[in-house]
């Protein structure tokens, strides 16, 4: 296989860990180049679940190494749990599986509290509904410089007066903020000093130079797989902003977050549910705010890995999946929890947008066409019987086949991979 990255194409959760998990073993690194705690990758073993929120999916294959690179930002005490659980699950994780990039910057217990106090603000107008991980500040302080800290910066003998400066800046920024008068906040620089310096220790095995790594394993041409977090949709660029996360999420930032060259990056698989999901606020043109999406959501456990909160549900969007496919440079799809979809008589498809009457080609720019915008759906005829125990194409009931290959034609890339279940073995492979 050439250096292949592996993309979501909605608005994340399309269970991208369980393909990545499945193609580690004919890769020698797996890479994971963005977000942060705000992820949460299940991938199922023998019916043993891992839920992995910084860990690359590639950690439950033992010759593989994992990055963790610059583009993420890493909550410490979340991914030292990570490490912990893994552990004590049998999973062998150490210096020789896992590396996490000095440049990778770090989610303070500052960001967390402006992500409470800003996510909700009237002044932001509807509610981005986010993880509440601490994450868009973590980039905000990454971009603006000032208050960043990255992971090598841990080690370094300026470490506790820049945690006290920036506690002390912070305390005044966070009163500027809030709604609330005279509120206060805990932020303790001395605990707070004590507790990252402790995180730091533990971290030390792990930290090193990623970049370096992967510049010398291109060098070395050697089997790299990109492992991508939320999911085309929402790309702060190109997603449907601002509903969106804080990083590019798509294709675009498989380079940016990795540091590998773009041109290195071989091959894109586009993953993608047979149906929509979404967490938090946001236009979702295909939603079924009914009992089609509360049936999807029993059936498909759609509830967030990271914060439990329920998923809103919805048919499949062709019109996103293809622009998702184009930005993204997808050679070929995954569809995931295709199962899921059995036992209903009819499925929609959503073909295209109606815009103040008329038909629109394009994925508009802005959330408030998005918001106006009237799908136009085809129906297909359900299958009705169980799957998940298929596991060539050929030996889909003839209607599901007639579902996955409409969704090929229209979208207008190949399938090359279907899930029908949340075990490894749940999988056919075209
Ligand atoms: P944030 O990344 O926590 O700032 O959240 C911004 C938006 O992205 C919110 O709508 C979240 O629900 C969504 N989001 C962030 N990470 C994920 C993910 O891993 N899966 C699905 N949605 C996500």
């Amino acid at each position: 296989m050439p250096s292949t990255c592996v993309i979501g194409l909605q608005w994340g959760d399309e269970a991208k860990g369980k393909v990545v998990d499945l193609l580690a073993p004919q890769f020698e690194i797996v890479v994971r180049f963005l977000g942060g705690a705000n992820a949460g990758h299940t991938v199922v073993v023998g019916g043993d679940k891992f839920k992995l929120h910084h860990i690359p999916s590639g950690i439950l294959t033992p010759s593989v190494m994992n990055l963790v690179t610059p583009g993420v930002v890493i909550n410490p005490a979340t991914i030292l749990q990570e490490v912990e659980t893994l552990t004590k699950r049998g999973v062998k994780v150490g210096s020789q599986n896992l590396m996490l990039s000095d440049r990778a910057h770090i989610v303070c217990p500052w960001h967390i509290l402006e992500d409470q106090v800003l996510d909700g603000s009237p002044v932001a107008g509807e509610n981005i509904g986010t993880t509440l991980r601490g994450i868009g500040p973590c980039y905000r302080d990454k971009v603006g410089r000032t208050f960043a800290f990255r992971l090598g910066d841990l080690y370094r003998e300026d470490f506790r007066k820049r945690v006290f400066d920036t506690v002390a800046a912070k305390l005044r920024m966070l009163a500027g903020l809030s709604e609330t008068p005279n509120a206060s906040f805990p932020l303790d620089a001395e605990k707070i000093y004590e507790e990252y310096l402790d995180y730091a220790n533990r971290m030390r095995p792990f930290v090193g130079d990623t970049t370096a790594y992967l510049l010398d394993a291109v060098d070395a041409d050697k089997r790299i797989l990109f492992e991508g977090a939320q999911g085309t949709m929402l790309d702060v660029d190109h997603g449907t902003y601002p509903f969106v996360t804080s990083s590019n999420a798509s294709g675009a930032g498989v380079s940016a977050g990795s540091g590998v060259p773009f041109r290195k990056v071989e091959k894109c698989i586009g993953v993608s549910k047979a149906y929509t999901t979404r967490v938090g606020g946001g236009p979702f043109p295909t939603e079924q705010n009914n009992e089609i999406g509360q049936c999807i959501r029993d059936l498909g456990g759609e509830y967030g890995t990271t914060t439990g909160r329920p998923r809103r549900c919805g048919w499949f969007d062709v019109v996103a999946v293809r622009y998702g496919v184009r930005v993204s440079g997808v050679d070929s799809l995954a569809i995931m929890k295709l199962d899921v979809l059995s036992t209903l008589p009819e499925i929609q498809l959503g073909m295209s947008y109606e815009l103040d009457g008329k038909k629109i080609t394009h994925f508009p720019s802005h959330v408030d066409d998005l918001r106006r915008v009237v799908p136009v759906y085809e129906t297909l005829p359900g299958w009705q019987s169980d799957i998940s125990k298929v596991r060539q194409l050929k030996d889909l009931p003839m209607n599901a086949r007639k579902y996955l290959d409409r969704i090929s034609q229209v979208v207008d890339r190949p399938v090359g991979l279907v899930s029908v279940g949340a075990d490894r073995e749940a999988t056919i492979l075209d």
